[in-house]
């Protein structure tokens, strides 16, 4: 296992829980009587997703989508679908979930790939929000936690794949 670069515990497993039992209770609320589609974007949602479905109170489906973008060739704008949906959205309630909000990019690209696709409503709902690193305006309509510009692990999110299975979330030190 790689050495764990993990300098502080930002958010620990306890808050996480507690934070995630109060969005799937307003998200039971809001869609009381209503039948979820709920999607995922793979692969850092996944950890979220599991504990926030298990806390729903209305019934759902599961679908799952996948993208990669560019931000390390300088093209930060450029998002590309990886895994599609196996399931139609047509006239479903989506509910999409993502694991952090940064630029905004990746959400307003799968916002406007699942709008055209007719589904008869669609809301975000993200674990963590960085607020101050938006290049493109999109707000989230369920969120977590909002937290400072700095790279987080843990609880589903990695760096360069490793850190996914911590319990709680953490900031990573610069590399030596
Ligand atoms: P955006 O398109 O810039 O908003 O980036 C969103 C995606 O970048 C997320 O789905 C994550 O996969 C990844 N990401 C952004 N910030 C972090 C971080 O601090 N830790 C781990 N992954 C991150
Ligand atoms: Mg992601």
């Amino acid at each position: 296992m790689a050495k764990s670069r993990v300098k502080k515990v930002l958010l620990s497993e306890a808050r996480i829980k507690r934070r995630i039992n109060e969005m799937a209770g307003e998200i039971s609320k809001d869609y009381a009587g209503r039948d979820l589609m709920v999607v995922c974007v793979l692969k850092g949602s996944i950890i979220f997703l599991a504990d926030l479905v298990r806390r729903l109170k209305v019934n759902f489906t599961l679908d799952f989508i996948a993208v990669s973008s560019y931000r390390d060739a300088g093209t930060t704008g450029s998002i590309k679908l990886v895994m599609d949906l196996r399931d139609d959205p047509a006239g479903k309630n989506i509910l999409l979930v993502e694991d952090i909000v940064d630029s905004g990019y990746t959400l307003s690209y799968l916002l406007n790939n699942l709008k055209d696709r007719c589904p008869l409503s669609i809301r975000t709902c993200v674990l963590l929000d960085k607020y101050e690193a938006r290049k493109t305006p999109v707000q989230a309509d369920y969120t977590g936690f909002r937290i400072k510009n700095e790279f987080v692990v843990g609880y589903g999110l990695d760096h360069n794949e490793a850190y996914r299975g911590l319990p709680y979330i953490g900031i990573l030190t610069a590399k030596k």
